[in-house]
């Protein structure tokens, strides 16, 4: 089984094209720091790719094709996130984002399709994240991002399963694995910002639970044995028993209710 994964230089990209490999799967593994250091990895067959550039991708897909032919599945890890108050995100930091997280994705998945329609069969698993069902405190941009893959993933599963493709969207919550490199800031970060007392603490909260995250192997392990199923889920919600109870509880309570309870957690008041 031949599988694209891209962002897997670094975090749960990198963990699952590591777990990929290891339970037999080919993987083509894209990311732009792989720029001079094409070839064998423990993640797989490196080339660069960078989601923002298309020539980029058609190169990869191109190298890709070269090297073992058509696809048997898509894995869409490559993301940023930048964290910063709704109001203080730049133009520029706001289309870097939705660039990187959901059009890196969906241009990816527009060159893996028609390789994957004419097979006949295909699957794309799309990362989202928890922040794709619902939205934290500083993290605007990059739930806006996820929130696009959600509704992008619905209306491509309806429209490609007649050709025998299975889309599934990743929804981690917080995993030990993401480095601080992608982890950029807004203008919130200067003191003078109005938000600046909030934001240091939504900011520590958020990287002690990335801290004591899940294990990204884990989440690799399941996704491949997902793709190694006939079809892949409509979604998996990998994370923390809390989590999973602040998803069920998003459903459930009122939104206010449960804006006030999310903030409690990340600001410490209501
Ligand atoms: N870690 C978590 O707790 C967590 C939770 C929920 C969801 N997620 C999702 O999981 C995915 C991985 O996140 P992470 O935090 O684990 O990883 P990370 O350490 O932040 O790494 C980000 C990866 O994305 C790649 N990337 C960024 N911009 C790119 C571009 N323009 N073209 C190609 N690749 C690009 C980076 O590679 P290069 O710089 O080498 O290109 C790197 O491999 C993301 O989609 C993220 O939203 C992560």
């Amino acid at each position: 089984m031949i599988v694209w994964i891209t962002g897997a230089s670094s975090g749960l990209g990198l963990h699952t094209a590591r777990q990929l490999k290891l339970a037999g799967l080919t993987v083509v593994a894209g990311a732009r720091s792989f720029e001079g250091r094409e070839g064998e990895g423990e993640e797989g067959y490196r080339l660069p790719l960078d989601v923002k550039d298309e020539a980029s991708m058609d190169r990869f897909v191109e190298r890709a094709l070269s090297l073992y032919g058509p696809p048997d599945a898509l894995c869409c890890c490559a993301g940023v996130l930048t964290l910063g108050a709704c109001e203080e995100y730049t133009r520029r930091e706001f289309v870097d984002v939705l660039e990187t997280n959901f059009l890196g994705e969906a241009l990816m998945v527009s060159r893996a399709l028609p390789l994957m329609r004419k097979a006949g069969r295909g699957k794309i698993a799309l990362f989202t994240s928890i922040n794709g069902l619902l939205g934290v405190p500083y993290q605007g941009a990059y739930t806006a991002s996820k929130h696009a893959i959600e509704g992008y993933a619905e209306c491509l599963r309806m429209e490609t399963a007649p050709f025998g493709i299975s889309v599934c969207v990743v929804e981690p919550g917080d995993h030990q694995s993401g480095s601080q490199k992608y982890r950029r800031h807004a203008r919130t970060k200067d003191p003078e910002s109005p938000y600046y007392a909030d934001y240091q603490k939504a900011v520590s909260q958020i990287a002690h639970d990335e801290e004591n995250g899940s294990d990204p192997d884990i989440l690799g392990k399941r996704l491949a044995r997902a793709l190694q199923r006939k079809r892949l889920p409509a979604r998996l919600i990998i994370g923390k028993a809390d989590q999973h109870l602040a998803v069920l509880l998003h459903r459930l309570l009122p939104a206010r209710l449960f804006s006030r309870l999310l903030s409690f957690y990340y600001m410490r008041h209501f």
